[in-house]
C-alpha cells in the first residue's frame, strides 16, 4: 500500500519507498526542470526512454545496446514500425530496386574487415576499424522518423552516436564547408553495380553545420543489434530531418571539402531531387505530392494517410540551420 506523502499533504505514494534510488533521483530531478519550465522535452524524453524500454530484441544478430538519448528531439513518442518491416521494406540500390531486393540479396555483403576513412580538409585524417569507430563515443539509442521522398515512413529505434563526436575528433579545417558520404561500391558483392540507374558509388552530403548537428546519428545498430546488412551494415547515416535518401548507408568514406559535394541522386535527376531534401510538405516533388505520408505497417484500403510535417517533426530542433533561406530554391 502507498504511504502518504507528509510533507506534500496529497495522498501519493512516496517516490523512495517504492522506486529504486536512480529511479528516484531522476524523477526529483524532473520535477526541478518542470518547476523551471522545461519539462515538456523533458517528459517527451521520459515516455520515449519508456518505448525504448518496449523495444522488442528480435534476437537475430549481435546485440548492440545502448542508453536512452538525451539529445533534445532524440525519442519520438510514435509507435514503432515492426522489426520485420524495417528490415525487408528497403532502398539500398546497390542490391536491387525493388524494395524486397537488399534483404533478398545483401547477405553478400561482407562488413568485416570493414575500414572508413576520414579525408579531405581536417586537420587529423585518418583511418579507422569498424570496430574503433563503434568504441569512439558511448552507443545511444534514438527512435527516429524516417521519411522517404517516395512517400512511405517508418519510425525506427537506432543505435550510434551523434556524428559530431567524430567530426570534432579529426578536427576540420577553417575552409571545410561539407562533409561527403562515399559508400561501398563492391561488384563482386553488389549485384545491381552493373546497372546505370545511379552514379556509382552512392554519395551523399551535408553542409558542415547540419552534419555536427547532435540529431545526424552515426548508427551502427537497430532494435539493440547490430544493423542488419540491408539496412546499411556495418556503418550508416541517419538524418531524421531530411528524405531518407540523404541517410547513406555501408559508408567507406567521410570527406571534408569546400565544395558542395556532388552528390548520387542531384546527379541522377537534380530537378527531383536537390541537395537540401529536407522534409517540406509545401515543396512537392515533380511527379507527386509531398504533403502526406502512408506509415509502413497501417497499410490497408482504408488506412489514413498522415500529414507530412515540416522537417519531419523536428522544426523546433533544426529550422535555425535554415534561417533566412528560401527552401523552395534550396530543395
Ligand atoms: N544508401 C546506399 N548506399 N544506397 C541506397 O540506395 N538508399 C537511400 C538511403 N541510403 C540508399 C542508401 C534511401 S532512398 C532510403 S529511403 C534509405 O536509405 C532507406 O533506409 P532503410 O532501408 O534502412 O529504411
Amino acid at each position: 500500500m502507498p504511504i502518504p506523502s507528509r510533507r506534500s499533504g496529497f495522498l501519493h505514494p512516496v517516490a523512495s519507498e517504492i522506486t529504486p534510488r536512480a529511479v528516484y533521483e531522476e524523477r526529483r530531478q524532473l520535477l526541478r526542470l518542470w518547476a523551471a519550465g522545461a519539462a515538456g522535452a523533458t517528459l517527451a524524453a521520459w515516455a520515449g526512454r519508456d518505448a525504448l524500454a518496449q523495444v522488442p530484441r528480435p534476437g537475430k544478430l549481435t546485440a548492440l545496446p545502448g542508453a536512452p538519448s538525451a539529445v533534445a528531439g532524440a525519442l519520438s513518442l510514435e509507435k514503432l514500425t515492426s522489426y520485420q518491416d524495417a528490415s525487408t521494406y528497403n532502398n539500398f540500390y546497390e542490391f536491387g530496386t525493388d524494395k524486397a531486393d537488399p534483404a533478398r540479396n545483401a547477405h553478400t555483403l561482407r562488413t568485416h574487415p570493414w575500414t572508413v576513412e576520414v579525408e579531405g580538409l581536417v586537420k587529423k585524417p585518418g583511418k579507422y576499424g569498424i570496430e574503433d569507430l563503434l568504441k569512439l563515443s558511448a552507443q545511444e539509442e534514438r527512435i527516429y522518423r524516417l521519411r522517404c521522398v517516395e512517400g512511405w515512413s517508418m519510425v525506427i529505434p537506432w543505435v550510434g552516436y551523434s556524428l559530431s563526436e567524430l567530426i570534432r575528433r579529426v578536427e576540420p579545417l577553417g575552409s571545410a564547408k561539407y562533409v561527403e558520404f562515399v559508400t561501398l561500391a563492391d561488384r563482386a558483392r553488389m549485384p545491381n553495380l552493373g546497372s546505370r540507374v545511379l552514379d556509382w558509388p552512392y554519395v551523399e552530403g551535408l553542409r558542415l553545420d547540419e552534419a555536427l548537428h547532435p540529431l545526424t546519428l552515426l548508427a551502427f545498430g537497430m532494435y539493440g543489434e547490430v544493423l542488419p546488412h540491408q539496412n546499411g551494415a556495418p556503418v550508416r547515416l541517419v538524418v531524421p530531418w531530411k528524405y531518407g535518401f540523404k541517410s547513406a548507408k555501408s559508408i567507406v568514406k567521410i570527406r571534408f571539402t569546400e565544395q558542395q559535394p556532388a552528390t548520387a541522386w542531384v546527379k541522377a535527376a537534380q530537378q527531383e531531387y536537390g541537395f537540401y531534401s529536407n522534409v517540406n510538405p509545401q515543396v512537392d516533388h515533380p511527379r507527386w505530392s509531398q504533403a502526406t505520408e502512408r506509415r509502413i505497417g497501417e497499410d490497408g484500403l482504408f488506412a489514413k494517410k498522415r500529414k507530412t510535417l515540416m522537417f519531419n517533426g523536428y522544426e523546433a530542433q533544426v529550422g535555425q540551420l535554415y534561417a533566412g533561406m528560401d527552401l523552395k530554391t534550396f530543395y
